[in-house]
């Protein structure tokens, strides 16, 4: 928490500078010069620290990360780099370590809100130094839940009438551009539920372990754990939505 810490006060602290934007994969994939140097930032210390363990990072400053023996650290030195670019703010740094594959201890902290969502497996999951309640039952009528419009737009994993109903039986749905922050708010109990097409390792580690530490349940869109290898669907939500959602809405889908 202290390299989040002093990573944020880094990254606020360029807001007063020069952004260099590249595009990656396509045109509105973004990656600045602050991603690659938080990232850098981390894996470093980590480096000094834990010489023996594997790091993988979005940037690809990291290890080459092809098993999860060991101790590694799974990395997103800026989730939401659109909102950092367009917004200054909504965006966060994201931290999952995990040993022998399981979850250990999940960061993440949203930076322009000094907003520290942490967890230890077994300890508790904390907003800054309040402990998080384990989450509550809610049925799906009074449900707020996360999506973004890929679910119209480029979903080809799976038939987008399957979720018109979920979107048209919840209270309400929001999509705030950073899926760790969503996570977060799911563990947090800021929202009820989180659904996206498709995310990778470094979007969803750190948010795995608060959730689970809450009580809550994360998986691929038609149930089955994530690979923390690759990229999944993603559905997280508090046990009983997720498990009546599963069965009553999402049943067969592809993920
Ligand atoms: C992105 C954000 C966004 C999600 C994208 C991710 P990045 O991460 O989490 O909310 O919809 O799929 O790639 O690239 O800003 O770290
Ligand atoms: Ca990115
Ligand atoms: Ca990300
Ligand atoms: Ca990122």
């Amino acid at each position: 928490m202290d390299w989040a810490y002093q990573a944020g006060s880094i990254i606020r602290e360029s807001f007063k500078k020069q952004l260099t934007i590249e595009t990656k994969s396509n045109a509105d994939d973004l990656v600045t010069n602050m991603d690659k140097d938080v990232e850098r930032y981390f894996i470093d210390n980590i480096r000094k620290h834990h010489p023996d363990h594997q790091i993988l990072g979005e940037e690809g400053s990291g290890d080459d990360v092809n098993s999860l023996e060991g101790t590694v650290w799974i990395i997103d030195p800026i989730d939401g780099t659109m909102n950092f670019v367009h917004q200054q703010t909504n965006f966060a740094i994201s931290i999952g370590v995990y040993h022998e594959g399981v979850g250990k201890v999940g960061i993440i902290y949203s930076v322009v809100n000094d907003e520290m969502f942490h967890a230890i497996a077994g300890s508790g999951a904390f907003l800054n130094d309040y402990p998080l309640s384990k989450l509550s039952e809610v049925e799906l009528e009074k449900s707020l839940i996360a999506i973004n419009a890929t679910w119209i737009t480029k979903n080809k994993l799976m038939n987008p009438s399957k979720l018109i109903p979920i979107v048209d039986g919840c209270r309400g749905t929001r999509s705030y551009g950073s899926a760790a922050i969503e996570l977060a708010f799911v563990a947090a109990g800021r929202l009820d539920a989180y659904i996206t097409m498709r995310l990778s390792p470094w979007d969803f580690a750190a948010g795995k372990i608060l959730i689970e530490e809450v009580g809550g349940t994360i998986s691929t869109l038609d149930g089955t754990p994530l690979n923390l290898l690759g990229q999944n669907s993603i559905f997280a939500g508090s046990t009983s939505l997720h498990h009546h959602i599963l069965k009553d809405y999402l049943h067969d889908s592809k993920s």
